[in-house]
């Protein structure tokens, strides 16, 4: 079973960015996984990463699919309301030109990952290093649009919202058909997924990016794809226990780009508690049961 998708429906935002944010409305860049995606997918003519199914969409206004994996808003719609902003379109419905590029772009795209073979099975899908590409092309864009000083202050002021690693657990580490499973010991792999995107994080500096909330993973052990693989439907505690080792790096590594990268600001988002806290217990939140948080759409793979 492939599952393109972890979906929490309603995640807390932890650490809400507007400490970051300039007075002014934000122009924000989403990058990221189906968590974040709102629709570039549907562009790619043979991905098999796609949300525009029925069941997909029924919460959000209008009541149809969007290209979201979700029933209703994702966590980057959550934090535009929160900001007072849209939440920008999808960098594919863009024409490279576009005006609307100067407001902001999403270019998440489910199944994507930190690592390039990370969900590798959809065909199609813009893995973070695609993302951080086409944001480059971006930026010549809008530098073309409105010269180069006003195209670097845009970025600096920008807010870059930044989702993946939940791909690179759910759609390679822990599927034993992969080698990256076999190959490295999971201490070797957080290594490999912090220096990566340790790279990929200074890229964005590079490119003018200055404020970041990076969102670390939630307990991808009590997802669907993962409890069936416990005899009682239970969550994963080895899954559960490597991810805390994920975000607690991340932690470690935004705490050292924080220092290393001149004038960033780089925020962690630890969603883990609260998502972990809700599926334990459910009642708490007025939901009586809630085994089958994730909304998922999961295809067999022969
Ligand atoms: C992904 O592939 C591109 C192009 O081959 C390469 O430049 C990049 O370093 C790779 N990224 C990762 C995370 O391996
Ligand atoms: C961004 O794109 C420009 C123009 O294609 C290229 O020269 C530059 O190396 C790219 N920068 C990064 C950090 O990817
Ligand atoms: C950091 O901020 C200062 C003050 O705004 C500015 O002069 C300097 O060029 C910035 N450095 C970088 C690398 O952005």
């Amino acid at each position: 079973m492939m599952e393109v998708l972890v979906l929490v429906p309603f995640i807390f935002i932890a650490a809400t960015p507007v400490d970051i944010v300039s007075a002014a409305a934000p122009v924000t860049f989403v990058f990221g996984d189906s968590l974040t995606e709102v629709g570039n997918n549907n562009y790619l003519q043979y991905s098999l990463a796609k949300s525009n199914y029925p069941w997909y969409g029924v919460d959000y206004p209008g009541g149809q699919a969007t290209g979201r994996f979700t029933n209703g808003r994702t966590i980057g719609d959550f934090v535009s309301a929160k900001l007072g902003i849209p939440s920008p379109p999808p960098y594919l419905s863009l024409s490279p030109n576009d005006d609307a590029i100067l407001k902001g772009v999403n270019y998440a795209s489910g199944g994507a990952g930190i690592l390039n073979d990370t969900g590798l099975y959809f065909i199609q899908r813009m893995t973070f290093d695609d993302q951080i590409r086409n944001f480059n092309k971006t930026r010549e864009a809008m530098k073309s649009k409105i010269g180069v000083e006003a195209a670097t202050k845009l970025c600096n002021e920008a807010m870059f919202f930044i989702g993946i690693g939940s791909n690179d657990y759910v759609n390679n580490y822990l599927q034993p058909f992969l080698a990256d499973g076999q190959q490295y010991t999971h201490e070797e792999f957080v290594e490999l997924l912090i220096s990566t995107l340790d790279r990929q994080l200074s890229r964005l500096h590079q490119l003018d990016a200055r404020k970041m909330v990076i969102h670390g993973l939630g307990p991808l052990g009590c997802i669907p794809s993962q409890r069936v693989k416990s005899k009682q439907g239970q969550c994963l505690k080895r899954v559960n226990q490597w991810i805390l080792e994920f975000n607690s790096n991340v932690k470690k590594l935004v705490g050292s780009l924080n220092t290393r990268l001149s004038n960033a600001t780089i925020l962690f988002a630890d969603t883990y508690p609260a998502v972990f806290d809700l599926i334990s217990n459910p009642t708490a939140y007025g939901k009586p049961f809630i085994s089958a948080f994730c909304v998922s759409h999961v295809e067999p793979t022969e």
